[in-house]
């Protein structure tokens, strides 16, 4: 049977859950490791329910004989193209699905002039050779720090916590200036989305300054995805200071996934301090051209689309 690309549609909600769930719960476990969604496959149509709401059409599927294959999200943005989730189903692993799926993404960028940006995991040979192999490169690592919170919050929020608030529609345009001045990405339709919270799963805070913001951060509290990010700060103070707030405020009694520069010592330390542990790598990877990065960077699995 051959395999053939289509965008999904709404009849295919159930089963992209599914896809992901099985296709990203398979490969950890097939490494011995916990799986990454513990609830049922119901609570990946988080991901298609979002990335439908923020970019209508721009799921592909691959289809053969009637079952789906493979996924992926992809997110066109005016400064570049980027990629998120993407699944094949383990029995479908080795034949060239992700590898078309991607070059279907890599000529809808190449038709708009636009690199392509993606976080992949550094860890998963398959999944960095396949990236590696079409042409990306990395431009940061991250670790995926597990963070407890305990059920009393945490024990001493930094000084700066206390001029953190809530973000409001009309932080949007200062949120977007800092994300393209620190990471050259412009992606405001994200963040006026985030900002409103899609139904309870995100939460933003920004970090006022003298001079426009000193950063901003979103969270998304759902059991597909319990994490910080995105977010974008000037120092690693002022991250600090929103990753304390937006815990304290949304994780008490649980874990959260904060994806941290690994060049951040102090972040790192601070991390640490919070009994943060490792569970994970994460390279940020471009094909094409980058800015440089000029501050803390906080993505996530959720958008995918810095
Ligand atoms: C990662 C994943 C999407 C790859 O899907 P796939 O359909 O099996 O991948 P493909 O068959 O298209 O192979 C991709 C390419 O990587 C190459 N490759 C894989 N492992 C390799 C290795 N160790 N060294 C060199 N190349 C390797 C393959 O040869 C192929 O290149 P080619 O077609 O030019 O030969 C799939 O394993 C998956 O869904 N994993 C679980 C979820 C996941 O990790 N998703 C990615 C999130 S970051």
């Amino acid at each position: 049977m051959s395999v053939c690309l289509r965008a999904a549609t709404a009849a295919d909600r159930t089963a992209v859950a599914a896809l992901i769930h099985g296709s990203t719960n398979g490969w950890y476990t097939a490494q011995g490791r916990s799986p990454v969604f513990a609830g049922p496959p119901a609570d990946c149509e988080l991901f298609f329910d979002v990335y439908e709401r923020l970019d209508p059409g721009c799921c592909l599927v691959a289809e053969d004989g009637g079952e789906l294959v493979g996924s992926c999200f992809w997110h066109p943005r005016p400064t570049h193209v980027s990629l998120g989730i993407m699944n094949v189903a383990p029995e479908a692993f080795g034949r060239g699905i992700a590898r078309r799926l991607l070059a279907r993404i890599c000529d809808e960028a190449d038709r708009r002039g636009l690199p392509v940006r993606l976080v992949s995991s550094a860890q998963n040979l398959d999944s960095f050779s396949l990236y590696n192999g079409a042409g990306f490169a990395p431009i940061a690592v991250f670790q995926d720090v597990l963070v407890p919170v305990p059920e009393a919050g945490l024990p001493e929020l930094p000084p700066e916590s206390g001029r953190v608030r809530a973000a409001v529609a009309k932080d949007v345009p200062a949120m977007v200036e800092l994300e393209r001045e620190i990471l050259g990405i412009d992606r405001e339709q994200d963040f006026a989305q985030l900002v409103e919270g899609l139904g309870d799963v995100f939460s933003a805070s920004v970090l006022p300054g003298d001079a426009g913001l000193e950063g901003f951060l979103v969270s998304s509290r759902a059991p597909a995805s319990m994490m910080l990010g995105p977010g974008c700060a000037r120092t690693e103070r002022a991250a600090q200071a929103l990753l304390a707030t937006e815990l304290d405020a949304r994780f008490r009694g649980t874990s959260a996934i904060v994806l941290a520069p690994a060049d951040r010592p102090a972040l790192t330390a601070w991390l640490r301090a919070q009994r943060g542990r490792n569970v994970e790598l994460h390279l940020m990877q471009v094909r094409g051209p980058a800015a440089p990065i000029r501050g803390v960077v906080l993505p996530t699995f959720l958008p995918e689309s810095s």
